[in-house]
């Protein structure tokens, strides 16, 4: 029997590692092409992509629809108030709509129960461009920025100091496809959801969540933050400013972890909160290599889905 190929990219786990290496070298490979300013590779040509935003974004939005125009194609972007998804319109019509108009779509939502409904209902391939449960492009991002500075991502130490949010979940679905050493740091009541975590540990991978982040940091191949209030949240970012006092990755917590730690921030960041302007203006910090990696790690999941 053949196997059923995922239409969509919504999970990093919903791929086998061989795929998600696949993509990672696809993505250094088409990397090498757009950097050296070679044009001719214009597989999207003649396709369209609709890319839907229920909430802010500035590298998803600008690295997807340049992405996708220098590989060939166009896309079309949809702010929170022009779908209103779920609100003007049902997210099962909105996905048979633009269907009918387009090859792709991309979207950030609030729910995550939308992106999967999203999927259900297209026709096209949906890709996760961020939910309140996970952030999948952002860690294959990431992973390709391991791949060319630590030479390898697996039994590599992650170790992440913050909210057990959507870049956590989204690490432990990349930890239950290969082996990684993932240590979550995080106040008590932040922990990343128990079932993610479970389904990284019985792939195997070593996972800790801790509240003792200069424990948790010691030979950490990278440190990685994120804001402390998510969007959405923002109305509990002074309640959370007080219960994370202690998590900010500073130049102590980065000394604590030894001289081969990188530090990595999925951006936007709040210099002063929950990172110091230091540490990402730190020679070991790799978060702009890292954003602009989000374009190229894209390019190729979208050559992935498209079948191209
Ligand atoms: N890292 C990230 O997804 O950034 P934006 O919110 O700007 O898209
Ligand atoms: N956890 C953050 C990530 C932003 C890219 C958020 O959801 O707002």
């Amino acid at each position: 029997d053949a196997i059923q190929v995922p239409k969509d990219f919504l999970h990093i786990d919903d791929f086998d590692k061989d795929t998600i290496m696949k993509i990672l070298n696809r993505a250094i490979e088409v990397k090498a092409m757009i950097k050296s300013g070679d044009r001719s590779f214009q597989p999207f040509k003649g396709k369209s992509m609709a890319m839907i935003f229920a909430k802010p974004s500035m590298r998803t939005r600008v690295s997807f629809e340049t992405g996708f125009f220098l590989l060939g194609g166009h896309a079309i972007y949809l702010g929170p108030d022009d779908i209103q998804m779920g609100k003007r319109e049902e997210t099962r019509d909105v996905a048979r709509v633009l269907s009918g108009y387009n090859d792709i779509i991309m979207a950030r939502v609030f729910a995550h129960q939308d992106i999967l409904d999203l999927a259900k209902y297209a026709s096209v391939p949906v890709i996760n461009g961020l939910t309140d449960y996970n952030h999948p492009c952002q860690i294959m991002a990431d992973a390709l920025t391991m791949l060319e500075h630590i030479d390898r991502i697996e039994n590599t130490k992650v170790v992440y100091v913050g909210d057990g949010n959507n870049i956590v979940h989204s690490w432990l679905r990349l930890a239950a496809v290969l082996p990684l050493h993932f240590v979550c740091a995080c106040p008590k009541g932040f922990e990343p959801d128990a079932k993610t975590v479970e389904i990284a540990r019985s792939a195997g991978s070593k996972i800790e969540i801790t509240d003792d982040p200069k424990e948790a940091v010691k030979g950490a191949d990278v440190v990685y933050t994120d804001v402390w209030a998510s969007m959405g949240q923002k109305e509990e970012a002074d309640y959370r400013k007080k219960v994370f006092q202690g998590f900010m990755v500073d130049e102590a917590l980065m000394e604590m972890a030894g001289p081969n730690a990188f530090l990595m921030h999925c951006l936007p960041a709040e210099r002063g909160i929950e990172v110091t302007d230091g540490v990402i203006e730190a020679p070991n910090s790799i978060v702009f290599p890292q954003a602009e990696n989000r374009m190229h790690a894209q390019n190729a999941i979208m050559l992935h889905v498209l079948g191209a």
